[in-house]
């Protein structure tokens, strides 16, 4: 199984996240590197820690038995380090202090800072902070026509992990131009748990080849909430299947739930996706399926498919009237989308809160409010974030 899990965030304040998990750590009596007492790191904030955890790296992933590498209490400075598999054992890296990147975006060659590659039996831990420094990129305008600009890093990066965990970390203000919380595509089995995201796009954005993903307990905001897609930019993308979001809070956000594919989409399928239990606070587009309204059929045919799509006890206040909205393509309308308990205010001088569908018929139970699909299409759709 691989899982290629690309984590990008910005103003992350405390994640708790977990990818499936982890088999074997071995009980406490393996090797533990601590990378200070062992091979001479310094939490001076300004010597570079890579080579100490790189030594360190080497050292347990060549170790027949589990190990763990401990980064103390302290400031440090980390250029920048890939961490490569296959390792012998399984591995532990236990972060406890913080770790700061470089201030100056013109330090990194590739868009990656902290990346960990082909692992199995790996758990990431220890309550540390990995700080991006990413103000000081935000700062420079004018990022076209800079070499920088292009290859601004994602803090940490994940591919290929088997039985991975993640947990009990902090991921503070990435670098890279987009602020997506977490983003995950071509995985499967990966469960996003008990985690606080704040940033300036998606929270959690779900990519192609996503597979048996479960978010639980997510809360969100600011940002622009739990996304699927967009989808279908680029031919053969592999389908979207089998994606429950459950006890989620989002707060300010621009979408709650949402499924979004490309104008013209490429042919591609999502299927068997289900938001449940999700509280939504003063979110501008709570409820969203959006494949392109074309009032005239003027757009480029869309032949992306949405199949299985349920949205149950969706409940709070919406920051503009569209409510629920649900856009589905005129070629491929959806199937078998359904509305359960949707209690959703709105109160402002455009009026109440409205539900609007375009080639959909969803299954409707339990409370509605709006009334569902009750409002008509505007000619031209308000534009979404
Ligand atoms: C719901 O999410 C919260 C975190 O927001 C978590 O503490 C709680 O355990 C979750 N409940 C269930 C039933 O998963
Ligand atoms: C939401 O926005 C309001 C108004 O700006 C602010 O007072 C509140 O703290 C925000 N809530 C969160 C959780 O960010
Ligand atoms: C609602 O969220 C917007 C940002 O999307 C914010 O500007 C506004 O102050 C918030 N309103 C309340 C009542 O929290
Ligand atoms: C939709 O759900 C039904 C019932 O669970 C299932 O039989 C069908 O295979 C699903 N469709 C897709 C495209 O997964």
């Amino acid at each position: 199984m691989a899982i290629q899990f690309n984590f990008v965030s910005s103003m992350l304040i405390l994640v708790l996240l977990s990818i499936s998990s982890v088999e074997g750590q071995g009980g406490g009596g393996g090797g533990v590197i601590d990378v200070v007492a062992k091979f001479g790191a310094k939490e001076d904030e300004k010597t570079d820690l890579s080579k100490p955890l790189l030594d360190a790296w080497k050292e347990a992933c060549a170790s027949t038995s589990p190990s763990k590498i401990v980064i103390p209490k302290g400031i440090y400075f980390l250029c920048t380090a890939t961490l490569d598999g296959p390792c012998k054992a399984p591995i532990e890296l236990q972060v406890q202090g913080t770790v700061k990147a470089p201030a100056d975006p013109g330090a990194f060659k590739e868009p990656k800072w902290i990346a960990f590659n082909r692992i199995e039996n790996f758990k990431l831990s220890g309550g540390g902070v990995f700080d991006g420094q990413g103000t000081t990129a935000y700062k420079r305008e004018g990022c076209k026509g800079h070499d920088y600009c292009g290859s601004l890093p994602i803090n940490l990066k994940f591919d290929f992990l088997t039985n991975a965990m993640i947990q009990d970390i902090t991921t503070k203000d990435s670098k890279h131009p987009n602020t997506d919380g977490i983003h995950i595509g071509r995985s499967d089995g990966v469960n996003v748990l008990n985690s606080e995201i704040k940033t300036g796009d998606d929270c959690v954005s779900i990519g192609d080849g996503s597979k048996n993903l479960v978010i639980n307990g997510v809360t969100c905001g600011p940002g622009h909430g739990i996304s699927i897609g967009s989808l279908g930019l680029f031919k053969n993308e592999e389908p979207v299947d089998g994606v429950t979001v459950k006890n989620c809070t989002m707060t300010n956000t621009s979408n709650g739930v949402r499924i979004k594919t490309w104008p013209g989409a490429e042919p591609g399928t999502c299927s068997n996706i289900h938001f449940e239990d999700i509280t939504v606070t003063n979110v501008s587009s709570p409820i969203i399926i959006d494949q392109k309204y074309c009032p005239w059929n003027k757009c480029k045919i869309n032949v992306f498919k949405l199949t299985n799509i349920s949205f149950k006890n969706i409940h709070g206040t919406s920051a503009r009237p569209e409510a629920v909205k649900i856009i589905c393509s005129a070629t491929l309308p959806c199937e078998n989308v359904e509305l359960a308990d949707i209690e959703i205010t709105h109160s402002g001088p455009t009026g109440p809160a409205v539900s609007q569908c375009s080639n959909v018929k969803p299954k409707v139970s339990g409370k509605q409010n709006p009334a569902a699909c009750s409002a008509p299409i505007p000619a031209k759709p308000t534009p979404t974030a």
